[in-house]
């Protein structure tokens, strides 16, 4: 039984049949994060930043996760021909490196790749009694887009966050990697301007 490449967590057996129906491109061509038809999924640079961290983990395996990271936050998804290089380079099979990637929800595939900018809405408790929630749901109304998705100018990936460390500034959204605190519906199209820009 084949299996889908987006099927989550897998289980032993269903790794081994991952293994056997991977996906590949004649010529070491494939299709990568909506860009086409391209050669290489990693360039020279994030070839050289993984490698950098090898000598910094105890083990090659252990390079998987930031390996991960520093592709996903270059190329907006982590695509199979990426893992596959991934693999290659720690000495693990595709199938290793996928399912440590679907372990984490944090990952997109190719077929889902990130927007410009990801827009995470905190709906833990804090940011939920300080109207998280009707934050979410402005922001899904707004771009059109259901959490986990992207609008169709590829410009903003809505999320929804656990408790983003912010409660303090509750409610908080997270704007890539910098935090926004006491953000409310009546500032959503502001700072929706701010992100198209
Ligand atoms: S509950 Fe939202 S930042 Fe903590």
């Amino acid at each position: 039984m084949r299996r889908s490449l987006t099927d989550k967590r897998t289980s032993p057996q269903a790794t081994k049949e991952l293994a056997g129906s991977w996906k590949f491109y004649p010529a070491g061509s494939f299709v990568a994060c909506g860009l086409g038809v391209v050669m290489n999924a990693l360039s020279p640079e994030l070839r050289k930043k993984i490698a950098d961290y090898l000598p910094r983990y105890p083990s090659k395996q252990a390079v998987t996760l930031p390996a991960l990271h520093l592709v996903h936050d270059a190329m907006r998804c982590v695509s199979f021909e990426a893992i596959r290089e991934i693999a290659d380079m720690l000495d693990l099979s595709p199938a290793e490196v996928h399912d440590t990637m679907t372990f984490y929800e944090f990952f997109h595939e190719e077929d889902k790749p990130l927007g410009k900018t990801r827009l995470w809405v905190c709906r833990s408790l804090a940011c939920g009694l300080r109207g998280g929630d009707e934050l979410l749901e402005t922001f899904r109304k707004k771009l059109h887009v259901e959490p986990g998705g992207t609008t169709q100018d590829g410009k903003i990936t809505l999320e929804f966050a656990e408790c983003l460390g912010a409660c303090e500034g509750a409610p908080a959204v997270m704007i890539n990697d910098v935090q926004r605190h006491c953000v409310t519906t009546e500032t959503v199209d502001a700072l929706i301007a701010e992100l198209v820009k």
